[in-house]
């Protein structure tokens, strides 16, 4: 069955028909499959793991609940072996959020489908899927639409996700932030640079669990050269919009009072990305893109 582990891999035709699914689910469009899904989220998460929820809900799949505090991870037992567990017990597909960057490859030769809810500092495909699916319902396509991801882009697998996936859609992709988290992006840190003429604002969290910050950073010190300010927001041209993969940190990142501002797609990006997980469930599961 197919993985979904990486925005590296997938061919722009797979993106565009599971963008297409997701609008059709968006829609009202119903498809139950006659299944098993187990959600294993070694790291912390809200949106992600609950909105897989909602889509495996919509999908009519059985969940079965497992509690990495008290599985038997914690007795020393591999995340091959864990997997391989699901896999015997007749689990179809398993989606896995874990702190180390490219887990999956542990996973080769397990048969059951392994849909990636974020590795590190690596990929979060399903929240790229729902990003692109933001962008192209707002401007009905994705080629030359310039984006700004801002922030810690080294850290950031939302960042690198996005990178790769716009790119490959013909997207113009802009990196701002300090120097030091640039990682292998060429960047300028001057947000001002782009703010008057780029389409998307994405704002990215500190990866505060990945990374000592520099003690040169203090929120407001932040906030002020790298944040997304209302000063900022008042030069952004007609018709562009902010996004942030959230979770939020209001004040630093972006301004409060511009999380729920006019531009602001921060809640719809949420929405889209229960559709976007019940076309990736459908894709694992039966195949279908
Ligand atoms: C992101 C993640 O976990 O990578 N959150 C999410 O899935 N919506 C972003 C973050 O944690 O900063």
């Amino acid at each position: 069955m197919p993985n979904l582990l990486s925005m590296n891999n997938l061919e722009n035709d797979t993106i565009m028909s599971l963008l297409k699914r997701a609008g059709e689910f968006q829609q009202g469009e119903r498809a139950p499959i006659d299944g098993t899904v187990v959600n294993l989220f070694f790291e912390p998460s809200t949106r992600t793991k609950m909105s897989f929820e909602m889509a495996e809900h919509h999908m009519g799949l059985a969940v079965l609940p497992f509690e990495t505090a008290f599985s038997s991870i914690l007795k020393g037992e591999t995340l091959y072996d864990t997997v391989k567990t699901m896999e015997a017990i007749g689990v179809g597909a398993v989606i896995i959020r874990h702190e180390e960057e490219e887990y999956y490859q542990q996973l080769e030769g397990c048969k059951v489908a392994v849909i990636n809810g974020g590795d590190g500092s690596g990929q979060h495909p399903t929240q790229s899927l729902l990003d692109l699916m933001t962008i192209y319902q707002e401007f009905g396509r994705i080629e030359g639409i310039h984006v700004t991801i801002v922030g810690d882009i080294a850290h950031s697998r939302v960042a690198k996700s996005n990178a790769s996936a716009l790119k490959k859609l013909g997207a113009i992709v802009s990196f701002i932030c300090p120097e030091e988290w640039s990682g292998d992006y060429e960047s300028s840190e001057h947000l001002d640079e782009f703010i008057e003429t780029t389409d998307v604002v994405m704002m990215l969290r500190v990866q505060h669990e990945r990374h000592a910050v520099s003690a040169l950073f203090s929120k407001e010190n932040y906030h002020e050269q790298y944040g997304l300010t209302v000063a900022r927001e008042k030069k952004m041209k007609d018709g562009a919009i902010i996004m942030h993969p959230a979770p939020i940190n209001r004040g630093v990142e972006i301004a409060d009072c511009l999380v729920e501002c006019e531009r602001s797609r921060i809640f719809k990006q949420m929405a889209n990305g229960v559709y976007i997980r019940m076309a990736v469930l459908e894709y694992a599961l039966k195949g279908r893109d």
